[in-house]
């Protein structure tokens, strides 16, 4: 069974809408998955899983500010230690595209990370296509 850690942040519910049916692909998919909320993660969390995805909206071009935090606080005690973890990114974002999503991905592919899935990232409120879309992400990240 994987253990597939969710970090994601989310202000207006979007992100957050991705990251449970992400969650619930997975969890169907029959991995284990700890979902939490950007400030509630930290470095155990990263090094204790198998898989991870990181949810994070579009703010100002760039990932939101408490994904960057995770970042900031996790980078120290995992940067050699995360060569070849499987991960993959989501998020919302307005009308900007995906920079927050592809800023994710440049601190990934620093630390040398394998991309697992190709990235998720949709416009607004998700749609049920949208949702669905994240549960086979979750699916897939499941090993399923
Ligand atoms: C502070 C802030 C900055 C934003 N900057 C951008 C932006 O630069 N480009 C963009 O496409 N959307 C931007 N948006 C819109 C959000 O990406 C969009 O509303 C998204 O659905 C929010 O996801 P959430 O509900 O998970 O927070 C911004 C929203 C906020 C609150």
């Amino acid at each position: 069974m994987k253990n597939l850690l969710i970090v994601y942040h989310s202000q207006s519910g979007n992100t957050e809408a991705m990251a449970k049916a992400v969650a619930a692909g997975a969890e169907a998919a029959g991995a284990r998955v700890t979902l939490k909320k950007a400030p509630q993660a930290d470095e155990k969390d990263l090094l204790g899983c198998d898989v991870v995805a990181i949810g994070t909206p579009n703010y100002f071009a760039y990932m939101a500010g408490m994904v960057k935090d995770f970042f900031d606080r996790v980078w120290i005690h995992v940067r050699e230690k995360m060569a070849d973890k499987p991960y993959a990114v989501f998020g919302s974002y307005g009308g900007g595209g995906l920079p927050a999503i592809e800023s994710v991905e440049h601190i990934c592919d620093g630390l040398k990370m394998k991309r697992a899935a190709e990235s998720l990232g949709i416009q607004r409120e998700p749609s049920e296509e949208n949702l669905a879309a994240c549960q086979a992400l979750g699916k897939k990240l499941a090993g399923g």
